[in-house]
C-alpha cells in the first residue's frame, strides 16, 4: 500500500552545499539543496534560489559563485548558513570556515569543503517564488588528500565524506558504504 503526499517538494537525498557569492571582497555563504548538475558539456549545475534571499541579488549582480560540498563534520556550520541571512551576519566568521582564491572567478571557494566548484552564471530560468541560476563549471577543486592516486580524479568518496541532507523529514545524514560500480553492475541483468 502507498500513502500520498499530495503536491510536495519531496525528494531525498540531496546534497547541502554552501554557496559562496558576491562582489568586491564581500561575500556571504547560503545553504542550498534545490541544487543538481544540468549538463555535461559544457559542465554546468543549476541551483534554485528564493528572490528573498540576500544572496539571490549577490548572484544576479555578480553572475558567479562557488559551490562548496561540506564534509558531514560542518552540518552544524552548514545548517547555520542556512537559518541566517548575511543581511544580519557574517557567516564567514561565525562558522570559522576559511575563504581562498578560485582560479576563474572571483568569488572565493571554502578551503573547509573538500569538493569545490567555480561557476559562471550563463542561464536564469524562472520557477515560482525560486530563480534557477544555470552555472558553467569553469574550474573544479578537489582536497589533495582526498583522492586514492596522483590524477586527483579517482576521487575517495569515503574520505570526502560529503553531508545528505533528506529535504522532506528535514535531516541531515552521512553516506553509507559503497555498493557497486556505476554503468558495470547492471550489467549482470543483460545475461
Ligand atoms: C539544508 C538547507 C537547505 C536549503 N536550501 C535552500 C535552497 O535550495 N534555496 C533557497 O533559496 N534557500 C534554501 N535554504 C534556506 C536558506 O539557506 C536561508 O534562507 C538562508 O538564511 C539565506 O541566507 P542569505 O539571506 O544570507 O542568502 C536552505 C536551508 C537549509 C537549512
Amino acid at each position: 500500500m502507498k500513502i500520498q503526499l499530495k503536491k510536495k517538494d519531496v525528494l531525498f537525498p540531496v546534497p547541502a552545499a554552501l554557496i559562496v557569492s558576491g562582489l568586491n571582497g564581500n561575500y556571504n555563504i547560503i545553504a542550498v539543496s534545490w541544487i543538481g548538475m544540468v549538463s555535461s558539456t559544457p559542465p554546468a549545475i543549476g541551483i534554485s534560489i528564493q528572490k528573498s534571499r540576500f544572496s539571490f541579488d549577490l548572484i544576479k549582480k555578480a553572475k558567479e559563485f562557488t559551490v562548496n560540498i561540506p564534509s558531514s563534520k560542518y552540518y552544524v556550520e552548514t545548517d547555520y548558513c542556512g537559518i541566517v541571512s548575511g543581511r544580519d551576519r557574517n557567516k564567514l566568521a561565525d562558522t570559522k570556515f576559511t575563504f581562498i582564491d578560485s582560479r576563474k572567478i572571483k568569488t572565493p571557494i571554502i578551503d573547509e569543503c573538500p569538493l569545490n566548484l567555480e561557476c559562471k552564471v550563463f542561464k536564469e530560468v524562472e520557477i515560482g517564488e525560486h530563480t534557477m541560476f544555470i552555472g558553467e563549471i569553469l574550474e573544479a577543486h578537489i582536497d589533495a588528500d582526498k583522492t586514492n592516486d596522483t590524477n586527483r580524479i579517482n576521487v575517495d568518496i569515503s574520505k570526502v565524506d560529503p553531508l545528505i541532507y533528506c529535504a522532506s523529514v528535514r535531516e541531515y545524514w552521512t553516506i553509507g558504504k559503497k555498493l557497486g560500480d556505476s554503468f558495470k553492475c547492471g550489467t549482470e541483468l543483460k545475461k
